[in-house]
């Protein structure tokens, strides 16, 4: 059935109407008059703390924002995605990531098979092969141990596994250095082989379909480097093993289909982190706290299935991000984890985000009308504080921030984390409240400066404020706070998704790209000077001809 057009809706003009008084709210009162706003404003669920009381809104915007998800069927499609319907239309599958963190035994079939049956027999083999590697039974060639493991991959076969290891670096093993190459560019791979021995190094190459260009490159090179360095062809199966949906291609590659971990096409590739996507984090971290990261995200779905709308962390993130974007007109949504560990989660949340709802045509094909996804980036506190938090706080864009931190640490060391906790905290407020030009009067009348000099100053060291961000806790970084905060990131996609209508589970926008770069790739190594393409190509396209030559 065709959704009707979001602003048409009751809901959205109802919205729209408050929005245009909502606009001139400013934070420090809505602060000033109610004295419950955080705990009106606030909610738990699956160990994590979501504040979104710094944002511009009340509980009646919320109450209508909330109308709005019902309107456009948020409650009907979460349930039509977690039972399995094919909602990724036009590829025509499941979107079932939530069934590869169910626990054993929950049947679910799809399609006349039990999906839970086939999670779980590939989560057994990941736990056979990854205590062999980790306790030092899987040995290379020449008998040693494994010591460095080489994921290949590129986008959600990359991006989530690197992100979590990185994440969870206080629970790896000892002995294994993960690395991780996704770069087409030849330097990426360069570097990783650098620092590696062909005698007690893992590739594990990932890709959903195995057909991705990056990767098959990178793959063939890894191979070829090995049977160069010492290893004979014999010795691949040692050596090399794949996570894939494509059995045929990994076959072809050379790869034993004994160590191939299976999954499946209703998986999507930015969702796979779940699935053996994630072997290279069950091999870092070891399966148990593996499991305890697919448990952490069960529990967030389970939150986000049952939870009512107004207590429903997931749908509450959504709809605040959607308010900024939509009636504060938000361009972009800065990640800030105030956490080194977190530091590839914001480009992790750039390909979920962006990926899934960067998309300008609705279900049906017609086109939107209003704006979709924001751009999403952001860098790790206080670090970023020290780049461009300066825009954050006085620029001409206001940027919603989502401000993410970990109330204890997984180190000792004395000092650290109440300064950075006091940095998190001090720029949410800053963002807040602001500046007043009598503040900074205030501020400079004891500095021995003239009025002229202070009236000069003033408009430099007045913060507007009023710049709306959440706040997201867990007590600690451990497996299963990662797992749910991933999760809760993937349900907020989803349900923004809804609301503006359009496929979050496909990603044609990729393609064009792709399709180019093949067929100057040709060009690049053909005899011909270009002359197919537009006069900046074709120079271009020339100069790195010329300088092949060199
Ligand atoms: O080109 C985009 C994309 O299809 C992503 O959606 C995906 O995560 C990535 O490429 C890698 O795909 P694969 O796992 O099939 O190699």
């Amino acid at each position: 059935m065709r959704s009707p057009a979001l602003t048409s809706t009751a809901s959205f003009k109802a919205l729209e109407s408050h929005a245009a008084e909502a606009r001139d709210w400013q934070l420090r009162s809505l602060f000033a008059h109610d004295a419950q706003r955080f705990p009106k404003l606030t909610v738990d669920a699956a160990g994590l703390f979501l504040d979104y009381s710094k944002n511009r809104l009340n509980t009646a915007t919320i109450g209508l924002l909330l109308d709005l998800a019902r309107e456009r069927g948020v409650e009907r499609q979460r349930d039509a995605m977690l039972n399995g319907e094919k909602i990724n239309l036009t590829e025509q599958r499941a979107v079932l990531h939530t069934a590869l963190r169910m626990p054993r035994g929950k049947q679910l079939v799809v399609d006349g098979q039990d999906i839970n049956a086939d999670v779980h027999a590939v989560l057994d083999h990941v736990k056979e092969f990854t205590d062999r590697v980790r306790g030092g039974q899987w040995l290379g060639y020449s008998g040693k141990q494994i010591t460095d493991i080489i994921n290949i991959g590129i986008g959600g076969s990359d991006l989530g596994p690197k992100m979590a290891v990185l994440a969870l670096r206080s629970y790896s093993h000892p002995r294994l250095k993960m690395h991780f190459v996704s770069n087409v560019d030849g330097h990426d791979m360069d570097a990783a082989l650098a620092q590696v021995n062909p005698e007690t190094t893992l590739f594990i190459v990932a890709s959903k379909t195995f057909t991705t260009a990056e990767t098959m490159l990178n793959a063939g090179t890894a191979r070829n480097w090995f049977l160069q360095s010492g290893g004979k062809q014999e010795d691949l199966a040692k050596h090399f093993v794949a996570v894939s949906t494509n059995t045929k291609a990994v076959a072809e590659f050379g790869i034993d289909t004994a160590n191939m971990f299976p999954f499946w096409d209703w998986v999507g590739g930015r969702y796979s982190v779940w699935s053996a996507i994630g072997l290279s984090v069950a091999l870092a971290v070891g399966f148990g706290y593996f499991a305890d990261f697919l448990a952490g995200a069960h529990a967030m779905d389970e939150h986000f299935r049952e939870a009512p709308l107004e207590q429903n962390m997931p749908v509450l993130l959504a709809m605040v991000g959607f308010w900024n974007r939509q009636f504060l007109n938000a361009g972009s949504l800065s990640i800030a984890p105030y956490h080194q560990d977190l530091n590839r989660f914001p480009a992790y949340l750039q390909q979920l985000d962006m990926e899934s709802n960067g998309k300008r045509v609705t279900r049906n094909g017609d086109a939107v009308d209003t704006v979709t996804c924001p751009v999403v980036w952001g860098e790790c506190g206080t670090n970023a504080q020290h780049a461009y938090f300066q825009l954050l706080h006085q620029g001409t864009d206001v940027t919603p921030i989502d401000f993410i931190a970990a109330l204890r640490a997984t180190h000792d060391l004395a000092g650290h984390h109440d300064a950075l906790l006091a940095n998190c905290f001090a720029q949410s407020e800053a963002f807040m409240t602001g500046k007043t030009a009598d503040e900074v009067r205030a501020d400079l009348a004891g500095q021995n400066l003239t009025p002229e000099q202070i009236e000069a100053l003033v408009p430099h060291k007045t913060f507007p404020g009023n710049r709306p961000s959440n706040t997201i806790l867990m007590d600690q970084l451990t497996p299963g706070a990662l797992g749910a905060l991933i999760a809760l990131y993937e349900h907020k996609t989803f349900v923004q998704g809804v609301l503006w209508d359009v496929n979050s589970f496909d990603q044609w926008g990729v393609e064009l790209g792709k399709v180019l770069a093949r067929n100057i790739q040709s060009e690049l190594s053909g005899e011909a000077q270009p002359d197919r393409h537009d006069s900046s190509t074709n120079g271009l396209i020339g100069m790195a001809k010329a300088a092949q030559h060199i």
